[in-house]
């Protein structure tokens, strides 16, 4: 029995394994180059539409390569590089092609250096003795042979599209697939892997994290605080699930600011300075509101009512920060849109569920107060609405 299952499931693997790398192999049965050139090896990039085409002669580490891109426009450039320090762009030696006005395609090499990516010409740091390009049927191509320290077989490898402006490459979008364009790429055995992108998880993280703190539990604790306490039998509850929604949703927010700030700080090359300062106001607000409620003067007394004001102020302006901030933060990480519309439902529902909410409420307090004046008509105060928050 466990022999057949076995052998049932090495058979489906097997098929398995064979099916994608037949699907995903397109480059093998490229033969277009000029004069039937031939590469010992190929890979197909997972992203951006681009092959790799290469021969690697171990005995002088001379790299031979051609990287494709199809359907390449006269408005953008591409790249390919070698990054010997580091799997990232900074450090990257870089091959860069475009269509100058001629139509004709240039070609040159570029360091791309901290701290700004200019694309500028500048030698690289290792020789690249040939270099081409070509443009047909619509796909650029980049020939290069390239003279690599000895014994580096393994390599890091970058590769780019981005739009041109004014005839010089402008940068690239700084998110999805553009930040997925790297790994690396074993010469010899022509294995490649694409680099885990460890600031998009983490940009992912704190996206959950902020949108679930800040602008979902928030939200919720203001409408406990404001919906429930109306109904008597739901005092004191209401007052300890809002304090308990609030802290949990401040506990988790500050995680999520963390990570904000520390991603912000690492993020050099562009700054989203609205999402940032509404973020670092929020913390700001939210901490106050938290030291605010020990220092919460007592129910009678006289100014209760101000801190009442300040702490619904606050409270409402946190709330309202916060689902901007979300918004704003889907717009830098611009991930799938089921995400934004799935936010926007959570919104949505949070907003027809208060809007119901108030309804009843002033039916209730209307109907409270009518009843009070009918049983105390000479006392205008016993009809006033519990005021406590
Ligand atoms: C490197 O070696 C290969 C094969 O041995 C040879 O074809 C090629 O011309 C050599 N390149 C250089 C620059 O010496
Ligand atoms: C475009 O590139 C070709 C080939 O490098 C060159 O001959 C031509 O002068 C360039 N045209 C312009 C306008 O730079």
């Amino acid at each position: 029995m466990a022999t057949k299952l076995q052998s049932f499931f090495i058979a489906a693997l097997f098929l398995l394994s064979f099916s994608l790398s037949a699907s995903a192999q397109t480059c093998r049965t490229y033969n277009g180059f000029a004069n039937n050139e031939v590469f010992a090896a190929c890979v197909d990039h997972p992203v951006l539409n681009s092959f790799l085409h290469w021969t690697y002669h171990p005995s002088n580490s001379t790299l031979k390569i051609a990287f494709r891109r199809p359907s390449t426009t006269s408005n953008q450039w591409i790249a390919w590089a070698i990054n010997q320090q580091s799997l990232a762009m900074f450090g990257s030696q870089a091959l860069i092609a475009y269509r100058n006005s001629s139509g004709l395609p240039h070609v040159y090499t570029s360091s791309i250096d901290l701290p700004f990516p200019t694309m500028q010409q500048s030698s690289l740091s290792f020789e690249v003795p040939q270099l081409s390009a070509t443009y047909t049927n619509s796909e650029m191509t980049i020939f290069a042979t390239i003279n690599l320290p000895p014994g580096l077989t393994t390599i890091n490898q970058v590769w780019q599209e981005g739009p041109m402006n004014q005839g010089s490459p402008a940068s690239h979008n700084p998110v999805g697939d553009n930040r997925q364009s790297l790994g690396t790429l074993d010469l010899l055995t022509g294995s490649s892997t694409v680099a885990v992108d460890s600031v998009l998880k983490r940009r992912n993280i704190h996206g959950v994290l902020n949108a679930v703190s800040w602008g979902t539990l928030m939200p919720m604790g203001a409408i406990f605080a404001r919906y429930l306490k109306v109904f008597k039998a739901a005092d004191p509850a209401w007052f300890y699930l809002h304090v308990a929604c609030q802290t949990s949703a401040y506990a988790v927010g500050v995680a999520g600011w963390a990570t904000g700030i520390k991603l912000g700080g690492e993020s050099a090359a562009v700054q989203y300075t609205t999402h940032r300062n509404i973020g670092i106001a929020l913390f700001a607000l939210g901490t106050l509101q938290v030291f605010a409620l020990l220092l919460r003067p007592n129910k009678d007394h006289k100014y209760r009512i101000y801190w009442n004001i300040y702490h619904h102020s606050i409270g409402y302006s946190v709330i309202i920060m916060s689902i901007i901030n979300v918004f704003e933060g889907l717009k830098i990480l611009s991930p799938e849109n089921k995400w934004r519309r799935a936010y926007t439902g959570v919104i949505i529902f949070l907003g027809a569920v208060a809007f119901v909410l108030e309804l009843i409420t002033w039916f209730i307090v209307i109907k409270r107060r009518r009843s009070n004046s009918n049983k105390f008509p000479h006392n205008i105060n016993n009809a006033k609405v519990d005021n406590r928050v």
